[in-house]
């Protein structure tokens, strides 16, 4: 009776001379791969949190930058009635800020983005703050700081400074989160 050989057998044999010449062994190759593969991890890992570390830490630094700009004359502020508002743009004129004049004279100034999904505020004279229509959101005028509502942060500042009898939007301050995060 013939042996029958199966293709485990013949491979075996044809495989048999190149063993020889390049010897490996199977748990040794699986163990350098389970440990490549533990070394792969560990670097993504490393590369993910370095990563996501450094974003933010340049949010929070972003978040605490004070922008050096240069200075700009806002047009008409010298004719604001007290406690009333104009719209103007700072540092350009597509970035849209509220110039507020309140009732004691004092001029202050604010990037017109709430700070929670970016509705323009207004000044709202009947209450003497700033108010976002979309959320109920509301901040201080003489401050900018989150009064209520759903806003993360202060509104951007505009420093102001009147020069001769005119108003001048000097720089401006983005503020950090209301939580110091
Ligand atoms: S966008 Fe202003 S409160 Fe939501």
């Amino acid at each position: 009776m013939t042996k029958h050989r199966s293709d485990e057998d013949d491979v075996r044999a044809a495989t048999a001379p190149f063993q020889a010449e390049f010897p490996y062994e199977r748990d040794e190759e699986a163990q350098v791969t389970r440990r490549e593969f533990c070394n792969f991890l560990g670097l993504t890992s490393a590369a993910l949190f370095f990563g996501a570390t450094g974003f933010a830490t340049k949010a929070a630094l972003d978040a605490r930058e004070a922008v050096s700009l240069s200075a700009a004359h806002i047009g008409g502020a010298e004719n604001l009635a007290p406690n009333s508002s104009l719209n103007f743009g700072y540092p350009t004129e597509r970035d849209s800020a509220i110039l507020i004049r309140t009732a004691d004279g004092a001029y202050h100034a604010y990037g017109q983005k709430c700070t929670h999904l970016s509705c323009p505020v207004y000044y709202s004279r009947d209450h003497e703050r700033l108010e976002c229509p979309c959320h109920e959101g509301a901040f201080d005028v003489t401050t900018g700081n989150v009064l209520y509502g759903p806003p993360p942060r202060a509104l951007d500042v505009i420093e102001v400074e009147v020069r001769e009898g005119q108003v001048w939007a000097i720089g401006r301050n983005v503020s950090a989160p209301k939580d110091g995060g």
